[in-house]
């Protein structure tokens, strides 16, 4: 026997954007179901992404989920790009008019949303199986899927966010739908460090052993990146490997990054992806499900945030007063920001990596880019603006 519940909004994924769209329509009094299929502590507990724009910080405020963030997260000023052995530091604070962003790792903004959100009340359901949707095409629509007590439940719902991630369901169900790809013949090794902070701020390296990121975590754990081939294998990487290119890429004359115990290591490939549209009659796709960027722009959560930012006002017009025109325009509205950030990701990443299969020329001319938006006080207030995110809402 199926056990049948009803929720205006049924929310597939736990992650950025199921939890923030969870929590901007409580305030809106419009009630959701979470499911996802991972534990709660596995959500909790996995290492992503670790920028907030300055407006999704301010979102956080805003919705009373803030306070750790003010107390424990790095308010950077800007960042610093090095290339050719030299450092340049971005101030985005006075190329921007005052903005800037905070240092605040993903898993703890997850820490701090699903908190609240079970202060509250919120339904969430953790470690589902076999999740299906169903009846997109009607008005009443419905998610399934098994409990982690074997029970077979049944959602029914009036819309169904799909905020599952590049590898869940809910894209899947969008019958006509266009995709658009590039994968980077390059990734990421991300190694979590005990050490103090070697850098007041993010260093981002072109090097030509490849590209390197200096970034943090708190006051005695750093978080470093390099550059690597994302088949390789971690068992190529001792640690004593791993600091060699760490200091070959980012020390420079005077200033070398500071070594500590190495206790966690992860290679992640690098892709650049969008599906068009984000919308199956009553489906709406946000975050990860539906795009795709590298992390070299830091745009990865925001962009998520950003969607169901758009989303819950399309909601909220629909059942306060019974206006659909945002919901009917959530896709184009959306894909018109997320195309400006895959095209922000995918410069930063290009020009910053040293891509095997591109010519000297193409080196060339990145090294050049580099030296022009450090130069020129047009193109680095144009990074500027891309980094410490454009405006959500139109
Ligand atoms: P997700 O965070 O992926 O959340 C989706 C949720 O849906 C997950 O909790 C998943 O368990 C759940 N789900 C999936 N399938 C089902 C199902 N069948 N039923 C129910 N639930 C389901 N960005 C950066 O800017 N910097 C980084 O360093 C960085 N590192 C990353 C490392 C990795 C390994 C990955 C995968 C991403 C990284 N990102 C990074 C990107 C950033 O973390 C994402 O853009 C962000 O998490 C998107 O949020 P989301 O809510 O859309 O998707
Ligand atoms: C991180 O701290 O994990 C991080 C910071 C900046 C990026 C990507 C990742 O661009």
């Amino acid at each position: 026997m199926t056990a049948t519940q009803r929720a205006p909004v049924g929310i597939i994924g736990a992650g950025p954007a199921g939890l923030f769209l969870a929590l901007l329509l409580k305030r809106e009094g419009i009630e959701s179901v979470v499911i996802d299929s991972r534990t709660r502590p596995d959500i909790e507990g996995t290492i992503r992404a670790g920028v907030l724009e300055q407006w999704c910080a301010d979102l956080m405020r805003d919705l009373g989920v803030g306070e750790r963030m003010d107390r424990e997260g790095h308010f950077h000023e800007g960042i610093t790009l090095q290339f050719g052995g030299e450092r340049h530091h971005l101030n985005f604070v006075e190329l921007t008019g005052g903005k800037q962003v905070v240092v605040y790792p993903q898993h703890d903004v997850l820490i701090d949303l699903i908190a609240h959100l079970e202060g509250q009340g919120q339904p969430m359901l953790f470690s589902v199986k076999d999740t299906a949707l169903h009846d997109l095409e009607s008005d009443h629509p419905s998610i399934t899927f098994t409990d982690p007590e074997g029970q077979a439940q049944r959602i029914e719902c009036d819309f169904i966010a799909g905020c599952d991630g590049f590898h869940g369901p809910s894209r899947q169900a969008i019958p006509r739908r266009r995709e658009f790809q590039k994968v980077y013949p390059f990734g990421w090794l991300g190694v979590l460090v005990e050490a103090p902070p070697s850098y007041h701020e993010l260093i981002y390296s072109n090097h030509e052993r490849g590209f390197a990121l200096l970034s943090t975590r708190t006051p005695e754990i750093q978080r470093m990146y390099i550059q690597c081939n994302p088949r390789d294998d971690l068992k190529n990487y001792p640690d004593e490997r791993i600091w060699e290119e760490l200091h070959a890429r980012l020390d420079v004359p005077g200033h070398s990054i500071t070594e500590g115990r190495i206790f966690q290591k992860g290679i992640i490939a690098m892709r650049s992806f969008v599906c068009e549209t984000m919308q199956h009659g009553r489906l709406f796709l946000a975050g990860d499900a539906c795009h795709i960027v590298p992390p070299t722009g830091a745009k990865g959560l925001n962009l998520a945030v950003g969607d169901v930012l758009r989303l819950s006002r399309a909601l909220t017009r629909h059942y306060k007063i019974g206006d659909d025109s945002k919901l009917r325009t959530y896709a184009p509205e959306a894909l018109r920001r997320i195309w400006l950030a895959e095209r922000f990701s995918w410069y930063m990443t290009t020009m910053l990596h040293r891509d095997p299969d591109e010519t000297d020329f193409e080196q060339q001319i990145h090294v050049a880019d580099l030296a022009y938006v450090t130069q020129s006080r047009a193109a680095a207030t144009a990074l500027a603006e891309n980094y410490v995110g454009l405006p959500v809402l139109e």
